[in-house]
């Protein structure tokens, strides 16, 4: 046998541990892990210098705009920007122009997608207006559904609970998953009606809005639906401590439930807010330094499944507004979780497994992607080869992403992104995107038809 590419000088995280060798691929996978001298010959022989290759990123929340909205992202710049940060798999929401909301959409997306795409790229959809086109969504390729509990992004009345309830039967009957925003879209209006009617417009205002309590109550709702529908339930960017509580109690009483948390609710506090202003600002917004702190156990104690960036770029103005209800909430992400993870690992404050089952192996889980989240025999050559002892600054002038500004800007970080290979083809060597346009997948759902 002859390989297409060998890894050499590497350490390789495997589920036995990180052991010292080299990687076959063939064509787009892993075809043995093993001592260099037992590695077949290849046409292609890389050299990671020692560094670590580890299962490639998934990150199962990301805004790649496009389309209509390509002045904010790109399909090409967006997945870019994955690559550059070290993701090899990136999952898409549906809240963008044209929403993604049926399978004329969902089509017309992934046709976008496939010809600039670098990095994997799996395709949520909001709900449709008739329920019957659930199953053509599913058909089309999507690999879960979305839905906003603060607004109608899709077709469906978020207020009807009896709609709702039969909308998660039927993705349950498919076996695809339905990824929430979960802040309660009746709390969210009453009180903002309020909050202007009194004239207020900054930042307090719009945190008296979307509290944790706002977020609890959300949570609360879905869970409580999707008790009756036996439907797959996954809360993203939990802030709430009650939340966290809610969805464990949840997974304990048999419900299949996964929450993700972001890196700036773990990261940044209410103090970066106050600092970075409306840039910094996000739905669900930054949290005091109690709940951050809490946060963080949770993490540490495995009651929280996913990190996923939430990576949401918006245009400078965007971000900029005289009153806070005009900003548009939302913060790139992509680049910056990993180095700003790893070091966290580096600092002993979060152990490297925790890490990768969070960010790889929990993802592909929830998300049903086959093949993915490990580095074994036959699996995917998705891979994230990292320098976990070179040290570095964020510079957001210099990301690849559209929205060239992070709350994060020229911060200290140690353990970078070194090289990522997608579909078993180098795509990021050293910072550099070296990919040519395309090579990326869309990822299709495996539901049951
Ligand atoms: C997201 C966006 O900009 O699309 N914004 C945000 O504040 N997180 C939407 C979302 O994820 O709720
Ligand atoms: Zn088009
Ligand atoms: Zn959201
Ligand atoms: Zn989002």
């Amino acid at each position: 046998m002859i390989a297409d590419t060998v890894l050499c000088n590497a350490k390789v995280y495997t589920k036995r541990g990180i052991v010292q060798a080299g990687i076959a691929i063939e064509g787009d996978k892993i075809a043995k892990i093993s001592k260099e001298t037992n590695l077949p010959p290849a046409c292609n022989r890389v050299n990671l210098d020692g560094c670590l290759a580890l299962p490639g990123m998934i990150d199962s929340h990301v805004h790649l705009r496009g389309q209509l909205l390509s002045s904010r992202e790109d399909f090409s710049t967006g997945t870019s920007a994955a690559v550059a940060g070290g993701i090899t798999t990136v999952l898409d929401m549906p809240n963008n122009k044209p929403v993604t909301k049926d399978s004329t959409s969902l089509k017309e997306r992934i046709l976008h997608a496939e010809r600039s795409i670098v990095a994997n790229v799996g395709f949520l959809s909001a709900f449709p207006e008739r329920l019957q086109e659930i199953e053509h969504i599913v058909r089309a390729g999507a690999v879960a559904f979305k839905v906003y509990l603060t607004d109608d992004v899709g077709g469906l009345d978020i207020d009807d609970d009896e709609l709702m309830s039969k909308a998660l039967l039927k993705t349950s009957a498919y076996g695809v998953p339905v990824a929430v925003h979960a802040e309660d879209g009746q709390a969210i209006h009453a009180l903002t009606k309020r909050e202007q009617r009194l004239g207020h417009k900054n930042l307090d205002a719009y945190l008296k809005v979307h509290s944790p309590k706002v977020e609890t109550k959300a949570v609360k709702r879905i869970l409580s639906i999707a008790n009756q529908s036996n439907s797959q339930i996954h809360i993203c960017h939990i802030t709430s401590l009650d939340a966290v509580s809610l969805v464990k109690r949840a997974r304990t009483d048999g419900l299949s439930v996964s929450c993700e948390i972001t890196p700036h609710h773990l990261f940044l506090t209410l103090a970066d807010l106050r600092k970075h202003g409306t840039r910094a600002l996000t739905d669900p917004p930054l949290r005091s330094n109690r709940i951050v702190e809490h946060l963080w156990d949770a993490v540490r104690k495995h009651d929280i499944d996913i990190i996923a960036s939430d990576h949401a770029p918006h245009t400078r103005a965007g971000k900029e507004a005289e009153s806070i209800w005009d900003v548009s909430p939302g913060i790139p992400g992509l680049e910056t979780l990993l180095p700003l993870f790893l070091t966290k690992v580096n600092e002993g404050h979060l152990a490297l497994k925790n890490l990768i089952r969070m960010t790889s192996e929990r993802p592909a889980e929830v998300f049903h992607l086959q093949n993915e989240g490990h580095l074994e025999v036959g699996y995917k050559a998705n891979i994230t080869v990292v320098d976990l002892h070179k040290t570095g600054q964020i510079e957001a002038s210099r990301f690849h992403s559209k929205a060239k500004y992070s709350p994060f800007d020229h911060i200290q970080v140690k353990g970078l992104p070194a090289k990522t290979f997608v579909n078993g083809q180098l795509v990021m060597d050293n910072g550099e995107v070296v990919a040519r346009r395309g090579i990326g997948r869309v990822l299709r759902s495996k539901a049951r038809k």
